[in-house]
């Protein structure tokens, strides 16, 4: 065997072993395990993901994700840290999710790290039933306001109008008289 094909069988082996942590993989992961605490760049129960890798190795992550109390409990100071920060709320273990799992989980978080929050964004809000730009409805209070005052106005010149008129007819009768 010559060194062209031995390299070659290296660089397969090399990709079946070292398999390349999965963003995509990891977004499904997170949103179904993680999301329900944490989001990556806000806090909630959790605290918020982004740059979490530059808070702590790559293995005390493994194995927080996996049984952070049982770190807690043998007193890891940097598990025992963010425990306080966040009123000892409890993280559940995820003794199933392997180290491949939590690195897919991380390549997403690595990935969504400094992105605005998804509810953050102006548009669309599904909370939001009505367009916009909608003057003619009942719902627009200041433009029903104007309009009835506008009504109101008109109706009184009509009024003074229709009175202006009578009083300088009898004004006119009175001078004939
Ligand atoms: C029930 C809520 C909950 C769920 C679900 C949850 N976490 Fe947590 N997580 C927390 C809390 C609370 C903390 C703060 C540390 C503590 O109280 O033990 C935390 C802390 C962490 C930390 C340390 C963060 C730091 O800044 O030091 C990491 C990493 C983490 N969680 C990852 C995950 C991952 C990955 C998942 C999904 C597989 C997950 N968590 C699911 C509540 C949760």
């Amino acid at each position: 065997m010559n060194s062209k094909h031995f390299t070659l069988i290296l660089l397969l082996f090399a990709t079946v072993v070292v398999k390349a942590a999965d963003p995509a993989e990891g977004k499904k992961l997170f949103q179904a395990r993680c999301a329900s605490c944490h989001n990556v760049n806000k806090k909630l129960t959790g605290p918020a993901l982004a740059g979490v890798e530059d808070r702590h190795s790559e293995a005390w992550i493994l194995s927080f994700v996996k049984a952070s109390q049982s770190m807690i409990k043998a007193g890891d100071k940097a598990a025992l840290e963010v425990y306080n920060q966040n009123n000892q709320v409890a993280m559940p273990d995820h003794p199933d999710l392997d180290d491949d799992h939590i690195r897919d989980i991380l390549a997403y978080i690595k990935e969504e790290a400094g992105k605005a929050p998804k509810d953050d964004a102006p548009f669309p809000r599904p909370g939001q039933t009505q367009p916009n730009l909608m003057p003619l409805t009942i719902y627009n209070m200041p433009f029903m306001i104007a309009y009835i005052m506008l009504v109101v106005v008109m109706i009184i010149l009509l009024v003074f109008l229709v009175n202006l008129k009578s009083y300088e007819k009898h004004m006119e009768e009175k001078k004939h008289d």
